[in-house]
């Protein structure tokens, strides 16, 4: 949801904003701008709609614009349709209709998150004589920070605290102020931000991905904190205006991991890093064969304490959550109860107290996520989050934190996320059966062996990605596809019709086998494709028989199953197969040639896989 970016140091600004703006375009593509000074003189603001390139043209790469102190913004519309006039920067005073030119305001800035009391901000500021030439939210509160900046007439640290008290919702906020050359002042709440500092430099990111070229020294602003950047240094700020000591973290990510390494795109490089995930994420815990939670910070008095677990995630780590259940709940007799976390955090519920809340989120700055996790810290229930981003909201907020060490995910559609938040909840899994005494030492030991394979298992199903290439051309152009399984296969359906819904704009639906029948069967049309999921045995005929159902209407069947099971062709008019596994663990191969499915689809039609329409990469709005 919008990514930002700031840099104020010795270097020219504008192509470092852009370099920095091309790694965060996953979060927001409808427009960008940047806005750079030069010594004391006037920002220079430059914004243009669309995707990042034509901003890159228009300022010649960035060599058009002069100055040493610049912010940027790529922007995922919320408030106001995506155009120049609301693209970031903003200013305080009047702009032109580009918006671009130089700003003769006090105030200059730009803004990822939402303002919620926007409207009644702007009457306030309306009475004061402010006018205003864009929709958005960002513009009201640039204004707001220019109100009290010249009402109290105390400088940046007054104003934006009283800002910071006066407004409702999430901001990473970037400002520059005109009295203030080679300054940048930022804000945070519950939106992400990274402050980079290297030598007579300092750097601002809404991700890591941004900054990583540059350096690896890093603050993280928390919550309601804000700073006042110059070159090489960052000075944080509390709520009260009073200075706050914090220490920067080094940054581990290899840099490399950030770019596409010869794939064609991002999500195929990273359906191909899905081993690696996985097999880091297991090795991060599983030592001398065994699953150690210290480092988790987990204890065997904990795990036999819990009376419930709920997970509670959003789109495809909500799908993690829906096929660990049936594992962990099968595996290790305990109840779970998977949460849409926009649900959860709205739905009064008898929740047990005695309960682990487990949230999972790639990003760990979903907004929905966070605030249930939020939620469930404020009835003092004990929560674990499984997160990718280290030092990122939830990872801070959360008793405790399983990383899953997938890396930088940098295609909107998730898949090396999805694997290694899967293989951290297979280990959840075991080890709360073990401990509650649900297996036995050899089941344990087995199971372990079992997850130590996933890794190789996916590498082998890569190597026979070209059949799906052909079969994914061959059906670019449906119009509805159903995906169909039971149990932990039906949780693979919804992660496959999710992948191939989002990046090929084909609708999809994912349904329970069983559910067919009580209405959607009715959808079925001679063609419809139906691609089965069938890696439990003891469901495979039920949904085979399911899809026969289908097939009577008309329908063109996929089977997917695992080898040895080819008996599958007698009714499927095409089989995939994945390699055998404990079928408590299948969901982590089945879902991958459904990922490969989606992506050739999308390739087949011409699609920006990395950048579908419409979605952003970290949904920090609710
Ligand atoms: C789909 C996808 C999304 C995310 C969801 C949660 O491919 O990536 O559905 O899974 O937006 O995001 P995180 O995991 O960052 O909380």
């Amino acid at each position: 949801m919008c990514g930002i970016v700031g840099f104020t140091g010795t270097q020219q600004a504008a192509p470092i904003l852009l370099s920095g703006l091309s790694k965060l375009e996953y979060r927001g593509y409808d427009s960008a701008g940047i806005a750079v000074r030069d010594g004391d003189k006037l920002a220079e603001v430059v914004k243009s709609k669309g995707r990042l390139g034509n901003l890159a043209e228009k300022t010649d790469e960035g060599r058009a614009l002069r100055g040493t102190c610049g912010i940027g913004h790529t922007r995922w519309a919320t408030h106001g349709e995506p155009s120049q006039i609301n693209a970031h920067p903003h200013v305080s005073g009047n702009c032109t209709r580009s918006g671009s030119g130089e700003v003769e305001s006090e105030v200059v800035g730009v803004h990822n998150g939402i303002i919620e009391n926007y409207a009644e901000l702007k009457d306030k500021l309306l009475k004061h004589g402010y006018t205003f030439y864009s929709e958005t939210d960002t513009e009201v509160v640039i204004k707001l920070v220019d109100y009290y900046y010249r009402k109290y007439n105390l400088g940046p640290v007054d104003a934006i605290a009283k800002t910071m008290v006066r407004v409702r919702g999430s901001y990473a906020l970037e400002l520059m102020f005109r009295d203030y050359p080679g300054e940048i002042w930022v804000a945070r709440k519950d939106s992400p931000m990274i402050i980079g500092i290297a030598d007579g430099e300092t750097y601002v990111a809404s991700d890591v991905p941004a900054i990583l070229k540059y350096t690896r020294q890093v603050y993280y602003i928390g919550n309601l904190e804000f700073a006042r950047l110059t070159p090489g240094e960052a000075h944080f700020y509390n709520l009260n205006g009073e200075e706050i000591e914090k220490q920067t973290t080094q940054i581990k990510w290899d840099a490399e991991a950030a770019e596409k390494a010869g794939f064609e795109h991002f999500m195929m490089k990273e359906i191909h890093e899905q081993p690696k995930a996985v097999q880091d994420t297991l090795n991060s815990v599983i030592k001398d064969g065994t699953i150690d939670f210290s480092g988790l910070e987990l204890t065997k008095e904990e795990i036999l304490s819990f009376e419930q677990i709920y997970i509670v995630a959003c789109g495809s780590a909500w799908h993690v959550g829906m096929a660990a259940q049936y594992v962990l709940e099968d595996m290790a007799r305990i109840p779970v109860r998977v949460e849409l976390a926009s649900e959860f955090r709205y739905r009064p519920m008898a929740l047990n107290q005695n309960a682990l809340v487990i949230v999972i989120s790639q990003s760990g700055e979903t907004a929905d996520t966070l605030a249930a996790l939020r939620l469930a810290k404020e009835k003092g229930m004990a929560t674990l989050a499984i997160v990718n981003v280290v030092g990122s909201s939830i990872a801070r907020e959360a008793d405790k934190v399983f990383y899953t060490l997938a890396g930088p995910e940098i295609s909107v559609a998730t898949t090396k996320a999805y694997s290694a938040q899967l293989a951290a909840m297979y280990c959840i899994a075991v080890e709360f059966a073990f401990v509650r005494g649900k297996i036995t030492e050899d089941q344990y030991a087995y199971y372990i062996s079992e997850l130590l394979t996933i890794a190789p298992k996916i590498n082998k199903i890569l190597e026979d990605k070209e059949r799906l290439q052909w079969f994914a051309a061959k059906y670019a152009g449906a119009h509805d596809v159903f995906f169909v399984g039971r149990g932990i296969d039906y949780a693979v359906s919804l992660e496959g019709s999710l992948k191939l819904k989002e990046i090929s704009y084909i609708h999809s639906e994912a349904y329970a086998a069983g559910e067919l029948k009580h209405g959607t069967i009715s959808l079925i049309e001679p063609g419809t494709l139906v691609i089965g999921v069938l890696t439990q045995s003891k469901l495979y005929e039920k949904t085979m028989s399911n899809m026969v159902e289908c097939r009577s209407r008309g329908a063109y069947l996929l089977g997917l199953t695992t080898y040895g099971k080819y008996e599958i062709e007698e009714t499927v008019d095409f089989a995939v197969y994945v390699p055998r596994i404990d079928e408590y663990f299948a969901g982590s191969l089945a879902v991958v040639p459904l990922q490969l499915l989606g992506y050739y689809v999308s390739v087949a039609k011409g699609l920006d896989v990395d950048k579908p329409r419409n979605l952003a990469k970290s949904v920090t709005v609710e």
